[in-house]
């Protein structure tokens, strides 16, 4: 997609890859539209990109419910969604609270699928778009301490995929973006749990993991959205682990070609 004067709507936009993935966009003449908590960020990196700002917080059901087509009406057609907020508890699930569990789980999995659901038909009424889903390298690998985080991005991936299966020949790409650790506020508080952060010590000592500037993650995935790439894998070292649990999915599309893949329900009645 030629990204110039398309509207991207970044969730998770007020700091962190959020915040990089708007610069990336607004460099190559994208108008973003971002959404988060933090009222003054989002206006002030607005005001400076020459894009919106639709304060929300995704952990709340009646913040997400309509969402799509409050930014719409205030200010534009959608063309690229770029679900990337994310939170995360680091700690065993046993010392996880019911209400830490439910709020990862609707930020980083429910109303990312939820905001999917409203685009879609918005973007195949205007004859296209692009969805981009952040998820993480551990949807694939389990860490102590991210049983919560690595399961709602796990789902993350997975509704991915079974996207791209519902939107086949549909003019409308999807790309996941699987990452490894970025330097961020959030690896910062994965960092302050020790086990997690032994954890991800084995693994730099190992040299299968790497942390990569967040301006690095934000050029790929403009780059995806500009090329219709479908994956986003940083670091480049680790792709083995996102390959191989791939593979399943991949071998369930190749079974599938030639089976029609929209339609109605039958009715049975
Ligand atoms: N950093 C890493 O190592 C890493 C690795 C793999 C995947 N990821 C993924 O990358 C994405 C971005 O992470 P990051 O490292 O940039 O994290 P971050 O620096 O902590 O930023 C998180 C962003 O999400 C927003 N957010 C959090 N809760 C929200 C809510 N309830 N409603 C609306 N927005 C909310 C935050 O804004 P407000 O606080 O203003 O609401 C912020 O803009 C996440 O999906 C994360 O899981 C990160």
């Amino acid at each position: 997609m030629d990204v110039r004067a398309k509207r991207v709507l970044i969730t998770g936009g007020s700091r962190g890859i959020g915040e990089s993935i708007a610069h990336a966009f607004a460099g190559a003449g994208a108008v973003v539209a971002l959404v988060a908590r933090s009222e003054d960020a989002i206006r002030k990196l607005a005001a400076e990109l020459g894009g919106t700002a639709h304060p929300a917080d995704l952990s709340e059901r009646a913040d997400v419910e309509g969402l799509l087509e409050r930014i719409e009406d205030e200010s534009g057609p959608v063309d690229v969604l770029v679900n990337n907020a994310g939170i995360e508890a680091t700690k065993s699930i046993v010392d996880t609270t019911a209400d830490e569990l439910a709020r990862i789980t609707q930020v980083n999995y429910v109303a990312a699928a939820e905001l999917c659901r409203q685009a879609i038909p918005r973007m195949l009424g205007r004859g296209g778009g692009h969805i981009v889903n952040v998820s993480s390298l551990a949807g694939v690998g389990v860490y102590p301490g991210l049983a919560t985080y690595s399961a709602t991005k796990s789902a993350l991936t997975h509704f991915t995929a079974g996207l791209r299966a519902d939107l086949r020949g549909l003019p409308i790409d999807t790309t996941v973006v699987e990452l490894g650790p970025i330097p961020t506020d959030m690896l910062e508080y994965v960092d302050d749990y020790q086990p997690t952060a032994r954890s991800f010590q084995r693994f730099y000592r190992l040299q299968l993991m790497v942390e990569v500037p967040r301006e690095k993650v934000a050029d790929e995935v403009l780059e995806a959205v500009q090329r219709g790439r479908r994956h986003v894998r940083i670091p480049k070292r680790a792709v083995a682990f996102s390959l191989l649990s791939e593979a399943p999915r991949r071998i369930v599309e190749v079974l599938l070609t030639g089976v029609p893949h929209q339609g109605t329900r039958t009715d049975r009645s």
